[in-house]
């Protein structure tokens, strides 16, 4: 049942770094996604277009967007909770737009200020006006394993946005653990509920690393078959409206599983950890990936 290739989006520049108290200049996010694509993502989650008040560091979004070096084959894709981030998101030339919904309420407010019925009715013009543009439509369903406000969240619930954002248009459905609450069982439950409507090639897994978890959850998706994950080099990130949470799993994790799985990524992971050191030094740190870590420390004479 495991796929044989593994399609990774890497979302540090945006989910990653939008986290980020100290502002990061713009340049060293643009040297970010170039050594992204120089690694071999073909797919970069690059900023959002969301209000600059609720998210400064995404404030630069234009202008990363406008300094990004376009390789062909790659797509490079932009949040958009509004018409007004669709207006930003298409004048940046960006090939693929996400709209982000929650299966719970209380994150649905805090996140994007209203609830998730007003949050589906503002994504159909983003998702219309997309279309017409040959841009491709990715939606995310946050909180799909547990709230930070509310607790737990059911899969009914989950089931409901996904058809809800399918509905409106949405080509891709992202599963997102934004507090990576969940555990491996859980995962296929939901998963096997989106599979109900979406199919097997524009499903994804979003799994925050929050309790150690993600990995393990990868592995249970695979094993439906599901093929695409956003992940973030170096592990970066977190969201700003979901307190403690930490970064998406690392990517150079993932990866370090897939090759020793057999399964082919495209990714050349020497390269992908030159990107995650890159950043992390950028940030004053170490990368949060452990195969980083490990790979680093190799390189280091003895
Ligand atoms: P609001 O305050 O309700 O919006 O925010 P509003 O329509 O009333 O507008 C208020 C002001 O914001 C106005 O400016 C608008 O022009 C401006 P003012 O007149 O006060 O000067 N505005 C904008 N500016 C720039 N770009 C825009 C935009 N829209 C309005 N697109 C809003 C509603 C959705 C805008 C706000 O809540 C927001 O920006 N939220 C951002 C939330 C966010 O970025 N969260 C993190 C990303 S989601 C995530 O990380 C989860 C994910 O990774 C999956 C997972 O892990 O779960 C995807
Ligand atoms: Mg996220």
């Amino acid at each position: 049942m495991f796929p044989t290739h593994v399609t990774l989006v890497d979302v540090g520049p945006r989910d990653g770094l939008q986290n980020e108290s100290q502002l990061i200049p713009s340049a060293d996010k643009i040297e970010l996604v170039r050594r992204l694509q120089a690694a071999g993502l073909t797919e970069i989650e690059v900023t959002s277009f969301v209000s600059p008040k609720w998210v400064p560091q995404m404030a630069d979004n234009a202008e990363v967007m406008a300094g990004i070096q376009r390789q062909a084959g790659v797509r490079y894709s932009v949040l958009t909770p509004n018409m007004k981030g669709f207006e930003g998101a298409l004048a940046a030339r960006a090939d693929e737009v996400v709209i982000f919904a929650a299966a719970s309420e209380a994150f649905s407010q805090r996140n994007i200020n209203c609830s998730i019925a007003e949050s589906i009715a503002r994504f159909r013009p983003v998702a219309d006006a997309a279309r017409a543009q040959g841009m491709k439509v990715r939606a995310a369903v946050s909180c799909a394993l547990g709230c930070p406000y509310q607790g737990e969240v059911s899969p009914d619930a989950v089931e409901d946005v996904v058809q809800r954002l399918l509905d409106i248009g949405a080509q891709h459905i992202g599963i997102a653990d934004t507090i990576g609450v969940g555990t491996a069982g859980r995962v296929k439950t939901v998963m096997e509920r989106a599979l109900r409507h979406v199919p097997l090639a524009e499903l994804s897994g979003h799994f925050h690393d929050t309790y150690g978890q993600a990995l393990t959850n990868i592995y249970a998706s695979l094993s439906l078959g599901i093929h695409t994950f956003d992940t973030s080099v170096a592990g970066l990130g977190g969201c700003p409206y979901a307190k403690g949470a930490t970064g998406n799993v690392a990517t150079e994790d993932v990866v370090y599983l897939l090759h020793g799985l057999g399964l082919h990524t495209g990714i050349d992971l020497d390269r992908l950890v030159d990107a995650g050191a890159f950043i992390s030094g950028v940030l004053g740190r170490q990368p949060a990936s452990r195969v980083s870590r490990a790979l680093l420390a190799k390189r280091q004479p003895h």
